[in-house]
This record gives C-alpha cells, sequence and structure tokens, in this order.
C-alpha cells in the first residue's frame, strides 16, 4: 500500500516521478505528492487530495525544475486523505521532505516526545513523525544525514519503506526499509527508487532489492554536474545508449548500503524480468479485462517446463527438492487473504482427494494472531499474488519460528514472501495491474493442482488413470478458456440487466463453493453491490430468506459430484421468483430450462473446473462495474499490494 518514487541523475526528475506514481497508482489513490529540489537549492513539495491525475493538475503552473525528487501515491491509514496529510511531509525547519510506505506503530510516544522539545505538527500522520525524528536527531546528536535516519529507524516500531531529501545535500537521496518493499534501479550515474520496479523498468534492467532494516544512500555526480550547466533533458533512447557502452555492467559505485546498525553491505545487483509491454493496456478499455484475456497465455506460462502432456509429468522443481518434507507432512497448512484465499480452499479440495494429507485453510490475519498449534512436521503454503502482504508475512514468520516447512506460491519475483520460505512456486503471470485480480487467481489454483498432483503421485495415494487424466486435461485448459472467452459480447449484454441490484448471492458447491465466493468477492470490490459466496446447501439456512424477484442468484452448476443437489437449490430459488445466472457444462439439459441465463463452460475434470467457472464470474463484475461507471481497476478505497496489517 502506498507507492514509493524517487529518481537522482542527469535528467529531469518530475516526469519520471509522474510516471512512476501513474505507475503505482494500484497501490493506494488517496492522494498524490512530490518533492524535488530546484536547481537554486529549494525544497519544493506539492500535493494533491486524490489521483496523480489532481496532482499533475495542481503541479501544472508550478516549478517542477530539478534532477532529484521523491514521490508517493497515498493509501490512507493515520489520517483522512487530505492534501495535509498527503506525503511528502517536510521536517520542522522545512529542509527534509520524506515519503513513507507502512505504519509507524509507536507514533504517538515519539510525537509526544518530540512535541515536549517544541517541534510542532502540521498533519496527522505518523509519517510527519519520522521526518521530525530524523531531524531532531541530526540537530542534536551533531551527525549527518545517514547517522540520523539510522538512530531514528532504531526508535522505530512498525514498518516502513522511506525515502529521505536534504536540500543541503542536494545530490544525495536516501532511503530505508522494515517490512515494505523498495527497489533501486541502477542507470548510468543516474538512480531510481520505487516500491516494485515497474516505474523502473523503462529506464534499466539493473536492480538492487533492499533488505528489512537497511539503508541505502544514493549519490550522483551527474546531479552536481548540472547544477552548475543548467538540467537537460534526456530521452530513453540516449539511456540504451548509455547501456550498451559497456564495462558499465554490475557499476553501482554511488550506491552505499549499511543496516541501522551501521553495518556495511554490499549491493547485490539483479536483472529484471519484466517488459514494458506488459506494464501497458495493449487496446483493452481497461487492465482487468486485458488481464481476464490474457488467461490462456498465463496459465500456459504458468505451466511451462512444468506440465509435459506428452510425458503425462508434472515436474516441479519446489517440490522435486523437498519431497520428503511434503510426504512425511501430518498436515498441510494453508494461508492467505482476499482472492489468494478462495485458491486456498480450491487446494484443500484437491490436496485432500489426491494426497489424503489433511489441510487447514486460514486467513493470514486470523491465524497469526490466535494460537495456532503448528508442529515441525507441518508444511504451511503460502498464497500471495503480489509476495507483500503483510498479514501473510506474518504468518509465515510465525510458522517458521515453530519449524514449519513454508512453500510459497507467488507471482512478484523477487517479492518478500517468496524471499523468507523454505521453497515456492512462481506463478509467472506478468504484473496483475488491476486491483481485482483474476489472472492471479487462476494461476495460483494451477500451481496449487500441481503440487496436489505431485505429492498424490508419489505418495501412491490416487490411481495412475486419475493422475493422467488430469495432466492432459491440464494441457487443454488454455483453449477451454479461450472459448469461455468467446462468450464475453453474451455476458456484457445480459450483465447490463443487473446493475439495479443492490444485492448478489453466488452459490456452488464442493470444488466450486470457493468460485462462488470469488465472483461475489470480484462483484463488490469493483461495482461495489453487495454480494456474498455460499455453499449452495447451505441457502436453506438462512440466505433464502433474501430470495426474491429483485434478488440476482449466481449458482455455479458445471456437470460434477453434486450436479443434481445444486439443480435442487436451483428449483428452490425459481419456487421463490429468484433470477438465476447459471455457470453449466455444455450441453447441460436441466439448468438451463430453468435459469434465466445461462453461460456454458467446455467439461473437464471436476478438479479443474474452477479454472473455467471463474471465468464468467470475472466477466460479469466487469461488465456490471463498467454499466455502472465504476473506476474498475481502482476500485475505492482498495490497494494492490497490502503492506499493512
Ligand atoms: C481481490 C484481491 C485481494 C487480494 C488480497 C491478497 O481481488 O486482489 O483480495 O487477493 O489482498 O493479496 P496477495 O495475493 O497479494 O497477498
Amino acid at each position: 500500500m502506498c507507492g514509493i518514487v524517487g529518481y537522482i541523475g542527469k535528467r529531469k526528475a518530475y516526469p519520471i516521478l509522474i510516471k512512476g506514481l501513474h505507475r503505482l497508482e494500484y497501490r493506494g489513490y488517496d492522494s498524490a505528492g512530490v518533492a524535488l529540489i530546484n536547481p537554486e537549492g529549494q525544497l519544493n513539495i506539492y500535493k494533491a487530495k486524490g489521483k496523480v491525475a489532481e496532482l499533475e493538475t495542481y503541479a501544472a503552473d508550478k516549478d517542477t525544475d530539478g534532477c532529484i525528487g521523491i514521490a508517493h501515491t497515498r493509501w490512507a491509514t493515520h489520517g483522512e486523505p487530505n492534501t495535509v496529510n498527503a506525503h511528502p511531509h517536510y521536517s520542522e525547519s522545512e529542509r527534509l521532505a520524506i515519503i513513507h510506505n507502512g505504519i509507524i506503530e509507536n507514533y504517538a510516544v515519539l510525537k509526544a516526545g518530540l512535541q515536549k522539545e517544541g517541534y510542532t505538527f502540521r498533519s496527522d500522520t505518523d509519517t510527519e513523525v519520522l521526518v521530525q525524528l530524523i531531524e531532531y536527531t541530526q540537530v542534536n546528536r551533531h551527525v549527518d544525514l545517514k547517522t540520523a535516519v539510522q538512530l531514528a529507524l532504531q526508535q522505530v516500531v512498525g514498518a516502513y519503506a522511506i525515502a529521505v531529501l536534504d536540500k543541503d545535500n542536494p545530490d544525495t537521496l536516501l532511503a530505508a526499509r522494515k517490512g515494505s518493499p523498495l527497489v533501486v534501479g541502477i542507470g548510468d550515474d543516474e538512480y531510481f527508487l520505487a516500491s516494485d520496479a515497474t516505474p523502473i523498468v523503462e529506464y534499466t534492467d539493473k536492480v538492487i532489492y533492499i533488505e528489512d532494516e537497511e539503508v541505502v544512500v544514493l549519490r550522483s555526480e551527474g546531479v552536481k554536474e548540472l547544477r552548475s550547466e543548467g538540467v537537460k533533458e534526456l530521452r530513453s533512447e540516449g539511456v540504451e545508449e548509455l547501456r550498451s557502452e559497456g564495462g558499465k555492467e554490475g557499476r553501482s559505485e554511488g550506491v552505499e548500503i549499511t543496516t541501522i546498525n551501521n553495518v556495511q553491505k554490499t549491493p547485490e545487483i539483479k536483472r529484471l524480468e519484466l517488459s514494458l509491454s506488459q506494464l501497458e493496456k495493449g487496446g483493452y478499455p481497461h487492465f482487468m479485462l486485458k488481464e481476464i484475456f490474457e488467461q490462456p497465455r498465463t496459465l500456459t506460462d504458468s505451466m511451462r517446463g512444468r506440465v509435459n502432456v506428452r510425458q503425462d509429468n508434472i515436474a516441479l522443481s519446489g517440490f522435486i527438492d523437498n519431497k520428503e518434507r511434503f510426504l512425511n507432512a501430518k498436515r498441510i497448512i494453508i494461508t492467505a487473504c482476499g482472492t489468494s484465499w478462495h485458491a486456498g480452499l480450491i487446494a484443500m479440495y484437491a490436496i485432500e482427494e489426491f494426497a489424503q494429507i489433511p489441510v487447514e485453510v486460514e486467513y493470514s490475519s486470523e491465524f497469526r494472531y490466535r494460537k495456532p498449534v503448528i508442529n515441525k512436521d507441518d508444511v504451511v503454503i503460502a498464497i500471495s499474488q503480489s509476495g507483500e502482504t503483510a498479514d501473510t508475512l506474518a504468518a509465515i514468520q510465525l510458522a517458521k519460528e515453530k519449524g514449519a516447512f513454508i512453500f510459497s506460491i507467488c507471482n512478484v519475483v523477487g517479492a518478500s514472501i517468496p524471499r523468507v520460505s523454505d521453497s515456492g512456486c512462481y506463478t509467472h503471470v506478468g504484473p496483475e495491474i488491476g486491483v481485482a485480480s483474476t489472472k492471479a487467481f487462476t494461476a495460483q489454483v494451477v500451481a496449487l493442482t500441481m503440487l496436489a498432483l505431485c505429492i498424490g503421485k508419489e505418495k501412491g495415494t490416487m490411481s495412475k488413470e486419475q493422475y493422467l487424466g488430469i495432466v492432459r486435461e491440464l494441457g487443454q485448459i488454455p483453449d477451454k478458456i479461450e472459448r469461455v472467452l468467446g462468450q464475453n459480447k453474451r455476458i456484457a449484454d445480459f450483465a447490463k440487466t443487473f446493475t439495479y441490484a443492490q444485492n448478489f448471492i453466488y452459490l456452488g458447491r464442493g470444488y466450486n463453493f470457493p468460485v462462488a465466493m470469488e465472483g461475489a468477492l470480484k462483484l463488490k470490490e469493483i461495482s461495489y453491490i453487495h454480494a456474498e459466496g455460499y455453499p449452495a446447501a447451505e441457502m436453506k439456512h438462512g440466505p433464502i430468506a433474501l430470495v426474491s424477484q429483485e434478488m440476482p442468484v449466481v449458482v455455479v452448476a458445471p456437470h460434477c459430484g453434486t450436479y443434481e443437489k445444486v439443480v435442487s437449490n436451483i428449483q428452490e430459488i425459481k419456487a421463490r421468483k429468484g433470477r438465476v445466472i447459471a455457470v453449466v457444462t455444455e450441453g447441460d439439459q436441466l439448468v438451463s430450462r430453468i435459469a434465466d441465463y445461462t453461460i456454458e463452460i467446455p467439461a473437464t475434470e471436476e478438479c479443474l473446473t474452477p479454472l473455467l467457472t471463474v471465468i464468467p464470474l470475472q466477466l460479469l463484475a466487469y461488465h456490471i462495474a463498467v454499466v455502472k461507471g465504476c473506476d474498475v481497476d481502482q476500485p475505492r478505497n482498495l490497494a494492490k499490494s497490502v503492506t499493512v496489517e
């Protein structure tokens, strides 16, 4: 949550920062702000409530000169989303400016101490406390900025990724992290700083991932030179030339990393595997629609090198290297949040069916705060698209302390969760930019299904025929999703009928009960229509009271195990005049006759039906939200990466 961007080098910082903020807007969009040191040495801060576009309008006639700057897009935690609480924040003397992602838990105590010393506060944020503390430390301990930041951070309880500008050090950009992500991009005597690599990718593919409790100081000679020469506008092609000059690979003289206790660290430069085209809409009106339509390809990518249909085999290196841990596991605990938790629920059905290991699926936020019994022979599977979800990270930490083996399923390469796990599997679907998760979900289900099959085969708890049947069918899934996507136009048409609704119920059974919950989550988060996902048979125990002519009920009813029971549930809804939208298997006769609308999916193995049934539900939510005029990619109050607890 909250996006951080920084730049120091030879170019004008402002356009780079604004572009970076647009890329990071998915992390929060309550307010945005920028701080720049201009060639005259003035530290200017501009902020605006709302999205980055509001900031651009506000700053249009301001002095945005300078080749060093920091910028922030906020998801509010402390203090309402207004201009005063927007980042960057000045220190008391207005010599320092800070941006921050995270929460300073002991900010009230620190603030009271600073107020006693005569410091005044303009905002309600925890962030302002931090910049004041840094300045106070620097002034009273007579230390340089780096030391002041180190000493201040030693007093902080909580999570942070920060970037600090000091107008008395205009060729230095300073940053630090604990619990919130931070990446440094290495150019040629220019450096980029960001919460993730998306604002960096078009300038360089060399990055350093900052670790917890590290402080990084970035210095550019270019800033000094240009201060005397005046700032030049360089085009990106210029960067390409600079990069291909040779001999510069791995160079990072301007980067100094220490811990907050001043232990020197050697910067480790990694190569970025991300392309610019992955960050663009590619002709689609929204990222969400692009990502829904990408699923045949993303699932092919997820399975590449793992599912070998010709040899009827699945090879998952994270499993192969740690086979014994899985085979000896008495229990598997799955921990995740939101959509990733729904993928975990589907995995529970698959792992118990194929590997016959008891599975518990836990919301990370609950798991970490009760006193869970975790044994050394438990395997904990953490699922996270972003790899940065604070509660899931904390749940992993807890399980690690108890000696459990941690296997993570993650999309963002190099994120915190895979780095603290013992092993894992990347989903490789590319950046997911729409705040509502779509392609990450189906890839998580595929990864977890592959894992369940690997364990089941190795343990001998599933028949060879069943294993082979599912492996072959996995290979067919991308084409079958393509067929479901072919119904997009029809779904868009009937979606218009349902924009009046205040409430929706989604029903499903077995493998498709979590799909019902996922469909309901998609609808509520992007269209703001209240929706609940229920196991179909539970309807009689309460929710049926809600059914009326006004109530749309989405029933996920593919032709598998409990099909007849679900048909009875649909009859019960129709008897009460409910309006039914049903997802059925191609050729279905029964449900098609009684439902108001049906969407067909191709037949497949029962455990793989969620990969097909979820697609119409993603499309239905998308089209309803579009017709209602909602901001599909950036729904209100949400953020893509939940780095606060
Ligand atoms: C819903 C959604 C969220 C995330 C949840 C976990 O569409 O995107 O519910 O699934 O915040 O995020 P990750 O998977 O990044 O840990």
